[in-house]
Protein backbone atom coordinates (compact mmCIF):
# COMPACT_ATOMS: atom_id res chain seq x y z
CA UNK A 1 0.00 0.00 0.00
CA UNK A 2 1.32 3.33 -0.77
CA UNK A 3 3.03 5.84 2.34
CA UNK A 4 0.23 8.44 2.25
CA UNK A 5 2.94 10.68 3.48
CA UNK A 6 5.63 9.97 1.22
CA UNK A 7 2.95 10.52 -1.61
CA UNK A 8 2.17 14.08 -0.74
CA UNK A 9 5.61 15.09 -0.10
CA UNK A 10 6.33 13.81 -3.84
CA UNK A 11 3.63 15.16 -5.06
CA UNK A 12 3.86 18.54 -3.52
CA UNK A 13 7.81 19.60 -4.26
CA UNK A 14 8.40 22.16 -7.08
CA UNK A 15 9.81 20.96 -9.93
CA UNK A 16 9.28 22.38 -13.48
CA UNK A 17 10.94 21.18 -16.48
CA UNK A 18 14.30 22.47 -15.92
CA UNK A 19 14.06 22.56 -12.41
CA UNK A 20 13.53 19.60 -10.89
CA UNK A 21 16.36 19.91 -8.36
CA UNK A 22 14.39 19.85 -5.40
CA UNK A 23 11.66 17.15 -6.40
CA UNK A 24 14.70 14.84 -7.16
CA UNK A 25 15.94 15.76 -3.31
CA UNK A 26 12.67 14.86 -1.81
CA UNK A 27 12.30 11.71 -3.98
CA UNK A 28 15.88 10.74 -3.27
CA UNK A 29 15.48 10.83 0.64
CA UNK A 30 12.71 8.16 -0.05
CA UNK A 31 14.13 6.06 -2.17
CA UNK A 32 17.84 6.00 -1.45
CA UNK A 33 17.57 3.44 1.72
CA UNK A 34 16.45 1.04 -0.77
CA UNK A 35 19.02 1.21 -3.21
CA UNK A 36 22.79 0.32 -3.61
CA UNK A 37 23.30 3.78 -5.57
CA UNK A 38 21.49 6.60 -6.22
CA UNK A 39 23.20 9.90 -8.15
CA UNK A 40 22.09 12.68 -10.90
CA UNK A 41 23.17 12.57 -14.13
CA UNK A 42 24.37 15.81 -16.08
CA UNK A 43 20.88 16.28 -17.25
CA UNK A 44 19.94 15.79 -13.72
CA UNK A 45 18.03 12.62 -14.17
CA UNK A 46 17.45 10.90 -10.60
CA UNK A 47 18.65 7.37 -11.00
CA UNK A 48 18.18 4.42 -8.25
CA UNK A 49 20.27 1.48 -8.69
CA UNK A 50 19.31 -1.87 -6.95
CA UNK A 51 21.85 -4.43 -8.23
CA UNK A 52 21.02 -8.07 -8.75
CA UNK A 53 22.76 -11.08 -9.85
CA UNK A 54 21.21 -12.09 -13.42
CA UNK A 55 23.19 -9.56 -15.20
CA UNK A 56 20.18 -7.96 -16.75
CA UNK A 57 18.87 -4.57 -16.30
CA UNK A 58 15.55 -3.31 -16.09
CA UNK A 59 14.57 0.15 -16.57
CA UNK A 60 11.97 2.00 -14.89
CA UNK A 61 11.41 5.78 -15.50
CA UNK A 62 8.90 7.98 -14.20
CA UNK A 63 9.40 12.06 -15.71
CA UNK A 64 9.62 14.30 -12.25
CA UNK A 65 9.07 17.33 -13.97
CA UNK A 66 5.61 19.18 -14.07
CA UNK A 67 3.97 22.28 -16.35
CA UNK A 68 4.71 25.59 -15.89
CA UNK A 69 4.98 29.55 -16.27
CA UNK A 70 8.25 31.32 -16.91
CA UNK A 71 8.63 35.05 -16.61
CA UNK A 72 9.52 36.47 -20.15
CA UNK A 73 9.34 40.44 -19.22
CA UNK A 74 8.40 42.22 -16.07
CA UNK A 75 6.62 46.01 -16.70
CA UNK A 76 6.93 49.13 -15.12
CA UNK A 77 4.20 48.20 -12.30
CA UNK A 78 5.88 44.98 -11.67
CA UNK A 79 3.48 42.60 -13.65
CA UNK A 80 5.25 39.16 -15.01
CA UNK A 81 4.34 38.25 -18.80
CA UNK A 82 4.88 34.88 -19.39
CA UNK A 83 4.83 31.68 -21.82
CA UNK A 84 4.07 28.08 -20.92
CA UNK A 85 6.78 25.27 -19.80
CA UNK A 86 5.06 22.38 -21.57
CA UNK A 87 1.27 21.94 -22.13
CA UNK A 88 -0.26 24.92 -20.41
CA UNK A 89 -3.81 25.86 -20.79
CA UNK A 90 -4.17 29.88 -21.20
CA UNK A 91 -7.55 29.82 -19.98
CA UNK A 92 -7.13 27.25 -16.96
CA UNK A 93 -4.37 29.33 -15.94
CA UNK A 94 -6.34 32.49 -15.58
CA UNK A 95 -7.58 32.48 -11.72
CA UNK A 96 -5.04 30.91 -10.61
CA UNK A 97 -2.66 31.00 -7.50
CA UNK A 98 0.79 29.95 -8.64
CA UNK A 99 4.47 29.86 -6.79
CA UNK A 100 7.95 30.22 -7.48
CA UNK A 101 10.55 28.01 -6.36
CA UNK A 102 11.82 30.59 -3.49
CA UNK A 103 8.41 30.91 -2.20
CA UNK A 104 7.10 34.04 -3.64
CA UNK A 105 3.31 33.95 -4.39
CA UNK A 106 1.37 35.19 -7.03
CA UNK A 107 -1.96 35.06 -9.09
CA UNK A 108 -2.27 34.70 -12.72
CA UNK A 109 -5.28 36.80 -14.91
CA UNK A 110 -5.63 39.08 -17.90
CA UNK A 111 -6.95 42.23 -19.09
CA UNK A 112 -10.55 41.34 -20.02
CA UNK A 113 -11.48 45.15 -21.61
CA UNK A 114 -10.57 43.97 -25.32
CA UNK A 115 -11.37 40.13 -25.43
CA UNK A 116 -13.48 37.66 -24.10
CA UNK A 117 -11.60 34.71 -22.11
CA UNK A 118 -12.17 32.34 -24.88
CA UNK A 119 -10.27 35.17 -27.55
CA UNK A 120 -6.94 35.60 -25.28
CA UNK A 121 -3.65 33.79 -25.87
CA UNK A 122 -0.76 33.19 -23.02
CA UNK A 123 0.66 36.83 -24.20
CA UNK A 124 -2.25 38.30 -22.63
CA UNK A 125 -1.65 36.57 -19.15
CA UNK A 126 0.02 38.28 -16.17
CA UNK A 127 1.16 37.26 -13.22
CA UNK A 128 0.80 39.65 -10.08
CA UNK A 129 2.68 39.41 -7.17
CA UNK A 130 1.14 42.38 -5.43
CA UNK A 131 3.98 44.84 -6.02
CA UNK A 132 3.68 47.83 -7.87
CA UNK A 133 7.07 48.79 -9.25
CA UNK A 134 8.72 47.14 -11.55
CA UNK A 135 12.23 47.15 -8.98
CA UNK A 136 10.04 45.95 -6.56
CA UNK A 137 8.84 42.54 -8.94
CA UNK A 138 12.86 42.52 -9.70
CA UNK A 139 14.03 42.20 -6.14
CA UNK A 140 11.58 38.63 -6.23
CA UNK A 141 11.32 37.35 -9.34
CA UNK A 142 13.82 37.10 -12.52
CA UNK A 143 13.40 36.39 -16.36
CA UNK A 144 13.70 32.99 -16.79
CA UNK A 145 12.08 31.90 -13.31
CA UNK A 146 9.47 29.28 -13.66
CA UNK A 147 6.29 29.41 -11.41
CA UNK A 148 3.88 26.19 -10.48
CA UNK A 149 0.31 26.44 -9.91
CA UNK A 150 -0.50 26.29 -6.18
CA UNK A 151 -3.59 23.76 -5.47
CA UNK A 152 -4.76 21.41 -2.35
CA UNK A 153 -4.46 17.64 -2.08
CA UNK A 154 -8.47 16.96 -2.97
CA UNK A 155 -9.19 13.76 -1.15
CA UNK A 156 -12.76 12.27 -2.55
CA UNK A 157 -12.90 8.54 -1.07
CA UNK A 158 -10.46 6.71 -2.92
CA UNK A 159 -10.19 9.61 -5.98
CA UNK A 160 -7.55 11.86 -5.13
CA UNK A 161 -6.60 15.45 -7.19
CA UNK A 162 -3.93 17.45 -7.65
CA UNK A 163 -1.85 19.23 -9.62
CA UNK A 164 1.17 16.88 -10.00
CA UNK A 165 -0.52 13.64 -10.11
CA UNK A 166 1.35 13.96 -14.07
CA UNK A 167 3.65 12.45 -13.20
CA UNK A 168 4.86 12.33 -9.31
CA UNK A 169 2.08 9.85 -8.80
CA UNK A 170 4.59 7.30 -11.01
CA UNK A 171 7.28 8.84 -8.93
CA UNK A 172 5.62 7.90 -5.98
CA UNK A 173 4.67 4.59 -7.22
CA UNK A 174 8.73 3.85 -8.46
CA UNK A 175 9.60 4.71 -4.49
CA UNK A 176 6.78 2.54 -3.30
CA UNK A 177 8.04 -0.78 -5.76
CA UNK A 178 11.55 0.36 -4.76
CA UNK A 179 11.07 -0.78 -1.67
CA UNK A 180 9.63 -4.05 -1.70
CA UNK A 181 10.66 -5.20 -4.98
CA UNK A 182 13.13 -8.72 -4.90
CA UNK A 183 14.57 -8.74 -8.40
CA UNK A 184 17.13 -10.81 -9.60
CA UNK A 185 17.80 -8.21 -12.25
CA UNK A 186 19.73 -5.02 -11.80
CA UNK A 187 17.00 -2.59 -11.62
CA UNK A 188 17.15 1.51 -12.62
CA UNK A 189 14.32 3.14 -11.13
CA UNK A 190 14.83 6.57 -13.19
CA UNK A 191 13.18 10.04 -12.34
CA UNK A 192 13.52 11.76 -15.52
CA UNK A 193 13.69 15.92 -16.09
CA UNK A 194 12.42 17.54 -19.51
CA UNK A 195 9.19 15.21 -20.51
CA UNK A 196 6.39 17.84 -20.33
CA UNK A 197 9.33 19.62 -22.83
CA UNK A 198 9.31 16.32 -25.37
CA UNK A 199 10.47 13.83 -23.56
CA UNK A 200 14.00 15.65 -23.15
CA UNK A 201 15.99 13.64 -20.19
CA UNK A 202 15.38 9.89 -20.71
CA UNK A 203 16.63 9.45 -23.96
CA UNK A 204 20.46 10.12 -22.54
CA UNK A 205 19.52 8.28 -19.22
CA UNK A 206 18.86 5.18 -21.35
CA UNK A 207 21.54 5.33 -23.68
CA UNK A 208 23.64 5.40 -20.59
CA UNK A 209 22.25 2.76 -18.28
CA UNK A 210 21.78 0.49 -21.46
CA UNK A 211 18.58 -1.55 -20.12
CA UNK A 212 17.44 -4.90 -21.54
CA UNK A 213 13.97 -3.53 -21.21
CA UNK A 214 12.42 0.08 -20.67
CA UNK A 215 8.88 -0.01 -18.33
CA UNK A 216 8.54 4.02 -18.40
CA UNK A 217 5.39 5.01 -16.14
CA UNK A 218 2.84 7.99 -16.99
CA UNK A 219 -0.55 8.79 -16.88
CA UNK A 220 -2.99 8.51 -19.35
CA UNK A 221 -6.20 10.10 -20.26
CA UNK A 222 -9.53 8.31 -19.63
CA UNK A 223 -12.82 8.08 -21.41
CA UNK A 224 -15.10 7.97 -18.47
CA UNK A 225 -15.86 12.11 -17.88
CA UNK A 226 -19.72 12.85 -19.46
CA UNK A 227 -18.37 14.18 -22.92
CA UNK A 228 -14.75 12.82 -23.33
CA UNK A 229 -13.63 11.49 -26.96
CA UNK A 230 -14.51 7.45 -27.23
CA UNK A 231 -11.34 6.11 -25.25
CA UNK A 232 -11.47 2.78 -23.65
CA UNK A 233 -9.88 3.40 -20.48
CA UNK A 234 -11.81 4.45 -17.50
CA UNK A 235 -10.65 4.99 -13.45
CA UNK A 236 -10.80 2.74 -10.89
CA UNK A 237 -10.20 -0.40 -13.00
CA UNK A 238 -6.56 -0.90 -12.81
CA UNK A 239 -3.58 0.08 -14.24
CA UNK A 240 -3.02 0.24 -18.30
CA UNK A 241 -0.66 -1.69 -20.49
CA UNK A 242 0.01 0.85 -23.36
CA UNK A 243 -0.75 -0.10 -27.04
CA UNK A 244 0.36 3.10 -28.54
CA UNK A 245 0.60 6.54 -28.16
CA UNK A 246 2.15 9.36 -29.93
CA UNK A 247 5.64 8.84 -29.36
CA UNK A 248 5.89 4.37 -29.59
CA UNK A 249 3.88 1.24 -30.82
CA UNK A 250 4.73 -0.81 -27.45
CA UNK A 251 6.32 -4.48 -28.90
CA UNK A 252 3.96 -7.17 -28.78
CA UNK A 253 6.64 -9.33 -26.31
CA UNK A 254 6.56 -6.64 -24.16
CA UNK A 255 2.98 -5.94 -23.50
CA UNK A 256 2.66 -9.59 -23.37
CA UNK A 257 5.09 -9.48 -20.71
CA UNK A 258 3.84 -7.19 -18.64
CA UNK A 259 0.36 -8.88 -18.92
CA UNK A 260 1.25 -12.36 -18.34
CA UNK A 261 3.07 -10.66 -14.74
CA UNK A 262 -0.54 -9.25 -14.22
CA UNK A 263 -2.16 -11.93 -14.73
CA UNK A 264 -0.24 -14.18 -12.23
CA UNK A 265 -0.61 -11.70 -9.35
CA UNK A 266 -4.23 -10.98 -10.25
CA UNK A 267 -3.49 -7.73 -10.86
CA UNK A 268 -6.33 -5.84 -13.12
CA UNK A 269 -5.16 -4.22 -15.90
CA UNK A 270 -6.89 -2.18 -19.05
CA UNK A 271 -5.35 -1.78 -22.51
CA UNK A 272 -4.54 1.68 -23.82
CA UNK A 273 -4.39 3.08 -26.95
CA UNK A 274 -3.73 6.62 -26.01
CA UNK A 275 -5.28 9.26 -28.76
CA UNK A 276 -3.23 12.53 -27.97
CA UNK A 277 0.40 13.03 -26.18
CA UNK A 278 3.38 11.12 -26.31
CA UNK A 279 5.73 9.85 -23.53
CA UNK A 280 9.73 8.88 -22.48
CA UNK A 281 8.54 5.24 -23.73
CA UNK A 282 9.66 6.18 -27.41
CA UNK A 283 12.61 7.98 -26.95
CA UNK A 284 14.00 5.32 -25.18
CA UNK A 285 12.86 2.77 -27.51
CA UNK A 286 14.73 4.90 -30.20
CA UNK A 287 18.29 4.60 -27.80
CA UNK A 288 21.33 2.99 -29.21
CA UNK A 289 20.18 -0.04 -31.48
CA UNK A 290 16.61 0.42 -30.36
CA UNK A 291 15.46 -0.80 -26.63
CA UNK A 292 12.23 -2.84 -25.96
CA UNK A 293 10.69 -0.62 -24.26
CA UNK A 294 6.73 -0.73 -22.82
CA UNK A 295 4.52 1.59 -20.58
CA UNK A 296 2.11 1.08 -17.38
CA UNK A 297 0.11 4.08 -17.07
CA UNK A 298 -2.67 5.64 -14.21
CA UNK A 299 -6.00 6.22 -15.82
CA UNK A 300 -6.12 9.92 -14.98
CA UNK A 301 -9.02 12.63 -15.39
CA UNK A 302 -8.36 16.56 -16.29
CA UNK A 303 -4.79 15.97 -17.18
CA UNK A 304 -2.52 19.54 -17.29
CA UNK A 305 -4.87 21.27 -15.08
CA UNK A 306 -4.68 21.93 -11.35
CA UNK A 307 -6.78 18.90 -10.43
CA UNK A 308 -5.78 15.80 -12.12
CA UNK A 309 -7.41 12.89 -10.54
CA UNK A 310 -7.03 9.35 -9.91
CA UNK A 311 -8.28 6.51 -8.27
CA UNK A 312 -5.98 5.25 -5.17
CA UNK A 313 -6.92 1.65 -6.44
CA UNK A 314 -4.79 1.95 -9.43
CA UNK A 315 -2.06 3.35 -7.88
CA UNK A 316 -1.67 0.50 -5.46
CA UNK A 317 -2.25 -2.01 -8.49
CA UNK A 318 0.61 -0.13 -10.23
CA UNK A 319 2.66 -0.49 -7.22
CA UNK A 320 2.20 -4.60 -7.23
CA UNK A 321 2.11 -4.71 -11.75
CA UNK A 322 6.04 -2.82 -11.09
CA UNK A 323 7.12 -4.98 -8.54
CA UNK A 324 5.41 -7.82 -10.69
CA UNK A 325 7.50 -7.37 -13.34
CA UNK A 326 10.71 -6.81 -12.09
CA UNK A 327 10.44 -10.15 -10.26
CA UNK A 328 9.98 -11.79 -13.25
CA UNK A 329 12.44 -14.49 -14.08
CA UNK A 330 12.85 -14.42 -17.86
CA UNK A 331 12.31 -10.72 -19.90
CA UNK A 332 10.73 -10.34 -23.17
CO1 LIG B 1 2.14 15.90 -18.92
ZN1 LIG C 1 3.34 12.79 -17.95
Amino acid sequence: MMDMQMMQNVIDAYGPSGREQTASDIIKSYVAPYCDEVYNDVLGNLIAVKHGTSGKKIMLSAHMDQIGLIVVDIDEKGFLYVAPVGGISTILSVAHEVAFQNGTRGVVSYENKTKKLTEISIMDLFIDIGVSTKEEAEAKVSVGDIAIFVSNFVEMGKKVAHRTMDDRISCAVLVEAMKTMKSEHDIYAVFTVQEELGTRGAGPAAYAIEPDLNISLDVCSVGDTPESVREHVKLGYGPTVKAKDASVIVPVSVREFIKKAAQKHAIPVQDEVLRFGGTDTGVVQRTRGGILSGCISIPCRYIHTPVETVDMDDVNAAVKLVIACCEEKVLP
